[in-house]
């Protein structure tokens, strides 16, 4: 491994560092703008699929099952998803979407057909989580709902009259509705219409897509006042040819492009295991992972091409680790395991986002509950919070908040495939007078000094600092059932204010979020 000196910005200074017992000294310039962009608090949003036990057993147990839950949704779940805040949560796919009637999730249950859920393992699908159930759980999460519209098998018809249903007050589907004890239209701004639409979503090509995309798109009405914002879909990882298409053949349909990018080892083979891995293959992880920013970055300088006013917005809203499901698991449910690698590529992730605020407004990790890189996992009546989600909740603060734009100087790993990840990462922001900043030491041993002058951000008074700190023994620990708290957040109180100066040793493999004020 070799080190050297990245310079984040062209206000970082180079140090001579050298891996010394204390480690590293970096220092971070935080430089608010005049006027700053908003993290958008989508960035935080979340996905749940009809796709192993993610609906049913994670978030829906039904009224009459012996697990706590309110209307059907399991309580402890509920407790552990308001505490993150979920801005918005996509639904009912993924690839189920495309194959999704959603007049057969309506009605009484007993009425209900059966379907075979071909995408994901084979398994039957009852369809007892349907539209109801869905709206009345955003609205128990105070969550944004995020349509994704059936396009490869469904009709033109089919997706309008969802619509209607949905946010119509009077006519034919919101008499059904109310038939169906929904007086009320619920609030629907988020509609995707289709998922992975060159993939699972229909195979097409961008060409006959964007056609597609224009004429199903042109029969979702906005009913008595509900404004819908429409998501094409959008490009997989490097796809850019499908973004120059969609933005030049639909870019004044569309309101937003999706783009889905994976941590991924590769799509076919094994993706190796969730908690078994080298030291090398960690550091491989976060170099694949950031990789996401030149990613983002290339789509981004397509979409400023056909669109400088920047009124498309690009929703990455499929974005995770994705590992081999875990031993004695069902195959085709994408159950697997999260840890502290993980929690590492969604702090790294989160921080990428922020850089892209003006074009970035809303991604969704997968997904909430046992399936790819989850928040919570369940079995029977027992549940766990990831690293993962633990990260989403010590950025809770940085939702909707002021961007603090900043550059660091740190020293910087190579990695497999010629990848560069630096060792410290940081983010911060502003809002109601709180700065908040959320640092990561991706180094597996060495610890790094850290330190933050304020003078720029013009706080009065004498400022004080509280703190939280994710980490763990190993870099492969995780919570499981048996032993469900092995990762947690702490209080992290050795950062200190002198002189307006901030400083703090971060120690080796850790992510630390500082609340100042
Ligand atoms: O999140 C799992 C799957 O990944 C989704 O169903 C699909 O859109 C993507 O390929």
């Amino acid at each position: 491994m070799i080190k050297k000196m990245f310079s984040a910005g062209t206000l970082a200074i180079m140090l001579g560092v050298s891996a010394q017992a204390a480690g590293p000294k970096v220092t971070v310039n935080l430089n608010p703008a005049e006027k700053p962009e908003v993290i958008s608090k989508e960035i935080y949003g979340q996905f749940a699929e009809h796709l192993g036990t993610c609906i049913y057993g994670g978030l829906w147990v039904g009224k009459d099952s012996p697990i706590a839950n309110t209307d059907g949704y399991r309580n402890d779940v509920l407790e552990a998803l308001r505490e993150l805040k979920v801005p918005v949560l996509r639904w009912p796919g993924g690839c189920f979407a495309d194959e999704y009637h959603w007049l057969d999730g309506i009605g009484p249950k007993e009425n209900r057909p059966r379907m075979v859920n071909n995408n994901w393992g084979g398994t039957v699908e009852d369809n007892s989580f349907g539209t109801h159930e869905f709206f009345n759980l955003c609205e128990l999460l105070g969550a944004e709902p995020y349509l994704s519209g059936n396009v490869g098998s469904g009709s033109v018809e089919e997706l309008a009259k969802w619509v209607e249903y949905i946010t119509a007050e009077d006519g034919p589907m919101a008499q059904l509705r109310k038939e169906n004890g929904r007086e009320k239209p619920w609030h629907l701004k988020y509609l995707g219409v289709g998922n992975e639409s060159w993939g699972c979503g229909g195979n097409f090509t961008p060409e006959y897509y964007a056609n597609v995309y224009r004429r199903y798109q042109t029969y979702c009405r906005n009913f008595n006042g509900n404004k819908l914002f429409k998501i094409a879909s959008g490009a997989s990882d490097y796809d850019y040819n499908w973004t120059e298409v969609m933005m030049k053949n639909a870019k004044r349909f569309m309101n937003g492009l999706s783009l889905h990018y994976y941590t991924v080892v590769g799509w076919s083979g094994s993706k190796t295991s969730a908690t078994q891995f080298s030291d090398e293959d960690y550091y491989w992880t976060l170099g694949k992972c950031l990789e996401i920013g030149d990613v983002v970055r290339r789509h981004c300088d397509i979409m400023d091409r056909y669109d400088k006013e920047k009124k498309v917005a690009l929703l990455v809203d499929e974005w995770g680790t994705w590992w081999d499901e875990e031993p004695g698991t069902i195959k085709g449910h994408l159950y697997q395991q999260n840890t502290m690698r993980d929690a590492m590529v969604a702090a790294l992730s989160l921080n990428t986002f922020h850089k892209f605020t003006d074009r970035v407004k809303m991604t969704n990790i997968a997904q909430i509950a046992n399936v790819l890189q989850s928040m919570v996992l369940t079995k029977g009546d027992k549940m766990v919070l990831t690293p993962t989600y633990y990260v989403f909740k010590m950025y809770v603060l940085h939702q909707d908040a002021n961007l603090i734009p900043l550059t660091l100087n740190t020293p910087v790993r190579k990695v497999r495939q010629g990848r560069e990840v630096p060792t410290i990462s940081a983010t911060a922001s502003e809002k109601n007078g709180v700065v908040t900043i959320s640092l990561t030491n991706i180094d597996l041993t060495e610890p790094c000094e850290i330190e933050i002058p304020l003078d720029r951000l013009g706080l009065t008074g004498k400022p004080a600092v509280t703190g939280e700190i994710l980490t763990s023994a190993k870099i492969g620990d995780y919570n499981d059932f048996g032993d469900p708290d092995k990762v947690g957040v702490k209080v992290f109180d050795k950062a200190k204010i002198e002189k307006n100066v901030l400083r703090l040793t971060m120690p080796a493999k850790s992510i630390v979020s500082l609340a100042i004020k």
